[in-house]
């Protein structure tokens, strides 16, 4: 059981008691139940000899968050604490979308949500939207405020009231906390940059390259194209400053006490706006330490525990997301392990799943997605992930090289391959993908491209190529159908929905042009939608489909996460199959096939697994009973099963 559990038996066991208990007489219990795990967690961090005082401060603080928080606010997290964990829910349904992109600004986003309401999502993910500096700013993820709306996207007005609007549809908002750096506009780098040494140690600077040196030794990099090194000199200051990802974004020193003081309280002003989950942005990069890689460490993962405990006190309602973009193996872990099982952040990417399903596209093989997922340890029970195909970002090639060598690949090769498959180095290959951040040093690179562009349909388009386009728009539906049905809450990237191709129109743009992502960020194409009723066009096709997917998805509590998923092994290499599992023994078994030919399951397999003919079974999708041929059940390529029994 972890705190939230907790924390929803004594708010359940209180109401039970005394029918008028106060909000506030729940907080005092939640922050009774908490503080030992808030105190071993800030000691650990920071040594109690010299730190006592700024443990006081943070419990004061947490009374002063707690009387900040909004009445309306604080009713919601009750009614979370009563209702048990609804991220899990087969009702969570996600987008993605710069609000400038989608439609404009805060208002224009409002009165698309029809559109989202027709497609069946309830949960929107905003790209940053807070101030930012003019030029470069990382697409937002440079922030000049943590809580500023920036003027382009409207007011803070205008985001009170989306939110208040999201929350009377039943709808909910996750925002970013870009929680390991700020931009260099920030009202702290500003107040460094003017030599206040108060804030010179609000981040990492150096007086010269000593230290910096020794860092680099053992540090990645992340944007080795346009950003090689990890420290930029500021001449104003003159000092180094360490800034990880680019040289305007300055990483914060958690280190120092008074910076996780002082962040807290930009997360909870954040959150007072009316958001549902925060996405840690970043959130393996929080601690650095001289000799290591500053990716993952322990001290990261205690900090991260530390802000949860510290909103769960004060917010029990708003959940955390780790934008963890790292190894198998260290994802899970930012749900929290041994003592803090359960207690770190609530929803984490699934990098992992989205790496392998591009991976198993572009073999028509899913020997390495089983391989990689096979032997990964089970989340807690109380945490889900975010499964999405693509996002903002660039598909980063992260498999284990062990696993890749053990199905009898090389990894290097295979890694080029896929490099090559997706980039336009192969000229078979469907996709039309972009190289991002390619590193000559060592072969090193990643892949930017919208969903429809890498999965054929903009060459099959190009070329009129109807097999193309009509293999382009299974592929993505079926990509789509298993981030609906694996367990968690799915998330499109805005415009896939519709199988939006890639807009290359950022390489006109001197602040974009060296960053390939843009390609991936196009913009809402209303009058495409505007058509959709009418005609057999490929964006009516996907955009209808995925829309009965939804609708199947929030019709049936199979689909809720209850970390109820058996993944099948089967010898047919082209095939993923697993099984949601309930109590009533009311299961759904999945079986996609990602090869361009049909493949069939034996008869005998499947009454194996407990779904053989006597068992009426059907297709969720066509609704149709499935019936056996010559012994087999065919699979069409790229496509998918969704299967009960009767
Ligand atoms: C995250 C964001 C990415 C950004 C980086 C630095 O990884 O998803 O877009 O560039 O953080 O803030």
């Amino acid at each position: 059981m972890n705190q939230l559990s907790l924390h929803q038996l004594l708010a359940t066991n209180q109401l039970k008691k005394k029918k008028t208990t106060s909000p506030n007489e729940l907080f005092d219990l939640r922050l009774a139940t908490n503080s030992t795990l808030i105190k071993n967690l800030f000691f650990s961090l920071y040594p109690e000899s010299e730190h006592t005082a700024t443990f006081e401060k943070l419990l004061s603080l947490l009374t002063q968050l707690f009387q900040e928080r909004p009445e309306d606010l604080k009713k919601i997290d009750l009614e979370r604490l009563k209702n048990g964990n609804w991220y899990q829910s087969e009702q969570m349904m996600g987008m993605q979308l710069y609000v400038d992109h989608f439609n404009k600004d805060i208002k224009g986003l409002s009165e698309k949500i029809g559109y989202f309401e027709d497609l069946g999502v309830n949960f929107l993910h905003l790209m940053p939207i807070t101030k930012r500096p003019k030029e470069e700013n990382d697409g937002g993820y440079a922030v000049n405020s943590y809580h500023e709306v920036d003027k382009k996207y409207g007011t803070k007005e205008d985001l009170l009231t989306l939110t208040k609007k999201l929350r009377s549809k039943n709808m909910y908002l996750m925002l970013d906390f870009v929680v390991n750096h700020t931009s260099d506009e920030f009202e702290w780098a500003k107040k460094a940059m003017k030599g206040d040494k108060k804030y010179q140690e609000y981040y990492y600077t150096f007086p010269d390259r000593t230290i910096p040196d020794q860092f680099e030794e053992t540090l990645p990099e992340v944007f080795p194209e346009t950003n090689p090194g990890n420290f930029t000199y500021n001449h104003d200051m003159k000092r180094w400053v360490m800034t990880v990802f680019n040289s305007y974004q300055w990483d914060l020193n958690y280190a120092n006490p008074e910076v996780f003081l002082e962040m807290l309280g930009n997360l909870m002003k954040l959150t007072n706006m009316g958001v549902d989950v925060v996405r840690f942005d970043a959130l393996a990069f929080l601690w650095k330490k001289m000799g290591t890689d500053s990716q993952n460490l322990p001290e990261a993962h205690q900090l991260i525990a530390l802000f949860r405990m510290c909103l769960q006190t004060v917010a029990p309602g708003v959940i955390l997301l780790a934008e963890a973009i790292v190894s198998p193996t260290q994802i899970i872990k930012y749900f929290g392990e041994g003592d803090m099982k359960g207690n770190e952040c609530e929803v984490a990417y699934n990098a992992t799943l989205m790496a392998l399903l591009w991976n198993s596209m572009a073999t028509k093989k899913t020997v390495l997605l089983y391989k990689s997922l096979q032997y990964l340890p089970q989340k807690p029970k109380e945490a889900t992930w975010i499964n999405y195909i693509r996002c903002h970002d660039d598909i980063g090639l992260g498999f284990d090289d062990n696993d890749i060598y053990s199905i009898g690949w090389d990894a290097k090769e295979h890694r080029k391959f896929l490099l090559h498959y997706y980039c336009q180095k192969l000229d078979w290959s469907p996709a039309k993908g972009l190289m991002f951040m390619y590193n000559p040093k060592n072969g090193d690179g990643r892949i930017t491209g919208s969903a429809a562009s890498l999965l054929g349909l903009e060459k099959g388009l190009e070329q009129q190529d109807e097999k193309l386009v009509s293999q382009a728009i299974a592929k993505i539906i079926t990509m789509h159908s298993i981030i609906l049905s694996y367990g968690g809450m799915p998330l499109i990237y805005a415009g896939d929905e519709i199988g939006t191709l890639n807009d290359y129109s950022y390489q006109k743009e001197n602040s974009k042009k060296d960053d390939s992502r843009w390609v991936n960020r196009p913009k809402q194409d209303w009058d495409a939608i505007s058509h959709l009723e009418k005609g057999s066009t490929p964006q009516s096709h996907i955009y209808h489909s995925l829309r009965k997917l939804i609708g199947i998805r929030k019709n049936n509590p199979i689909f809720a996460d209850q970390n109820n998923l058996i993944l099948h092994q089967h010898h047919n290499p082209h095939l993923l199959i697993y099984e949601r599992t309930s109590a009533d023994h009311k299961n759904l078994l999945v079986i996609c096939n990602f090869d361009d030919h049909i493949h069939g399951v034996e008869k005998s397999w499947m009454e194996r697994v407990g779904y053989g003919e006597e068992t009426g079974i059907g297709d969720l999708v066509t609704e149709q009973p499935i019936h056996f041929q010559s012994n087999h059940l065919e699979i069409g390529a790229n496509e998918f099963y969704w299967i009960v029994r009767n």
